[in-house]
């Protein structure tokens, strides 16, 4: 078995420094696999401007968030995904990173910007890939509103994910019954993991749902937050349940389907 968990917590905004160690705190005595953390977890999500976001996005490979999940992902064996403020040689991308516990960092850059995100963030040219975490079970990243859009999940689940882990800064309330569909529709795990609190910069405030959850290939829910607490909740899977897409005897999700008939 494989234990995964779901952390959901209320980042405070542009306290990058502040919000590493309260998540050190959180995670110093976990034991998992794998653990998935919010969108944006590191910075806050409500910007003003460039220079707002300039000031706090980091390098995928070097910066703050990249060193501290680096060095737990070591001490603690455990894969994480978390989502940060990348800055690539001026271009910033809302990004999220899969840790491993051999030192491997992979960066996933959002493909489907979220209403101001547009202003300030570059849209993802990294593509929907499938990585390794721990154990060699296979990862896709996507990154909130991609939930929006059906071929997020479907191309992670074509290219071999076994879990889709969804780093979110959520605030409109359908996508915890969306993803149900995900992961029903791919026969995929997925992990969302959401913030909670209302957050307010200038006269731009927004308030974002909680409600974590883990789903298993069925698209049944074996754990979810509230949406206002804040912590840590595992469950044990079997990441091979994934493997398998076969709907009845005579139907299977990836190989019934008719891409011919598709186009528009
Ligand atoms: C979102 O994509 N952060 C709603």
């Amino acid at each position: 078995m494989y234990k995964v968990g779901v952390l959901q917590f209320e980042p405070k905004l542009f306290q990058v420094d502040q919000n590493l160690n309260y998540l050190r705190k959180m995670l110093e005595d976990i034991e998992a696999d794998l653990v998935v953390l919010p969108e944006l977890a590191t910075s806050g999500y409500v910007f003003n401007s460039l220079d707002e976001v300039k000031s706090l996005a980091e390098d995928a490979k070097t910066g703050k968030t990249a060193q501290l999940f680096t060095q737990l992902s070591q001490e603690l064996d455990c894969s994480f995904v978390v989502g940060f403020a990348e800055n690539d040689q001026g271009k910033l991308y809302n990004s999220s990173s899969l840790f491993n516990p051999n030192g491997e960092i992979f960066t996933y850059r959002k493909t489907h910007l979220f209403f101001e995100e547009k202003l300030f963030f570059t849209p993802g040219d990294s593509g929907l890939n499938v990585y390794p975490a721990k154990g060699g079970v296979k990862v896709g990243m996507m990154i909130c509103f991609d939930w929006q859009f059906p071929e997020s999940a479907r191309t992670l689940a074509l290219r071999g994910a076994q879990i889709i882990a969804h780093p979110s800064n959520l605030v409109l309330p359908w996508c915890q019954k969306a993803m149900t569909i995900r992961s029903l529709e791919n026969r995929v795990f997925s992990i969302t993991s959401n913030r909670t609190g209302t957050e307010i910069n200038g006269d731009k405030e927004l308030y974002f749902t909680g409600m974590s959850q883990i789903l298993n290939t069925k698209g049944e829910v074996l754990t979810s937050l509230t949406k206002t607490e804040e912590g840590i909740n595992f469950v044990r899977i079997n990441p091979s349940d994934a493997l398998s897409k076969q709907v009845t005897e005579h139907n299977n999700a990836f190989t019934d389907r008719r891409p011919d008939m598709y186009q528009t």
